[in-house]
């Protein structure tokens, strides 16, 4: 299921996003006992990840249930100014009493193969431990680029084309920089997947993402479909200016 949230503008959208992030802990944790989230990096979700850091949500999530992952990571240490690990540790992860063991960071630092390769392994290891039959996030956060790209799925990239592997490291040739990504083999098994887009310069590819024709290699946002999941686009106003309906 799919569906669309226009929200009047940045603030708002980060509270809505806070808000459903607030629900799918509490429910999650109430189920199983525990709440699975991927991060997304960026600058949009930073105003969701300071909302969370405070009051009303900081008190409303039960942090030492909560296991934070990301959905992607630039190849640069964690206290890299580029670092998505460090934006959300000083926007989040600082202010809320998550468990040292319950923040599973991708090793910017490290070779991004090695990385890569080691993340999956801790991915499936989690996901193995819960006794679950396919990687299910309880929820994966995702950001939209000017170019359609989401993650560190880039627009002519194999790495959104990739059917095995759970997380690939590759060189993203337009940014002249690797990047270590989740691909849409796991993105896709997730319960809930919401992405975050705001502002008028994603007005035109966020029309060619919803309303054009399906092109996934040169619009990766495209390739986000949940095999079994919910979608929702948290939009603001000025980012569905374009959009026909
Ligand atoms: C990253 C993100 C990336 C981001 C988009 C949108 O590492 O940069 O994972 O996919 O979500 O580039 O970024 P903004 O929210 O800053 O527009």
């Amino acid at each position: 299921m799919t569906e669309i949230r226009i929200l009047p503008d940045a603030p708002s959208l980060a509270q809505n996003a806070a808000r459903q992030f607030s629900a799918l802990a509490a429910a999650a944790i109430q189920a199983r006992g525990y709440f699975s989230v991927a991060l997304a990096g960026g600058s949009t979700p930073q105003a969701l990840y300071r909302l969370l850091a405070g009051p009303p949500f900081a008190g409303e999530v039960d942090w030492r249930r909560v296991h934070v992952f990301w959905g992607d990571e630039r190849c640069v240490p964690p206290d890299h100014p580029d670092s998505n690990y460090g934006m959300a540790r000083l926007a989040l992860l600082d202010h809320v009493p998550l468990l040292p063991e319950n923040i599973h960071r991708m090793a910017g630092e490290k070779e991004p193969q090695q990385a890569a390769a080691g993340y999956e392994e801790e991915l499936r290891a989690f996901f193995e431990a819960r006794r679950l039959s396919s990687p299910c996030f309880d929820l994966v956060l995702l950001g939209m680029g000017e170019d359609g790209h989401t993650a560190s799925l880039f627009p002519g990239t194999a790495a959104v084309r990739e059917q095995e592997r759970w997380v690939v490291a590759h060189l993203v040739a337009a940014l002249k920089a690797r990047r270590i990504t989740l691909t849409p083999v796991i993105l896709n098994q997730a319960a809930q997947t919401t992405f975050l887009v705001s502002g008028a310069g994603k007005a035109e590819r966020l029309r060619q993402v919803l309303e054009g024709p399906a092109q996934p290699e040169q619009l990766p946002a495209q390739a986000i479909h949940p095999q079994n999941g919910r979608l929702t686009w948290l939009v603001d106003e000025a980012a569905v200016s374009g959009l026909s309906r």
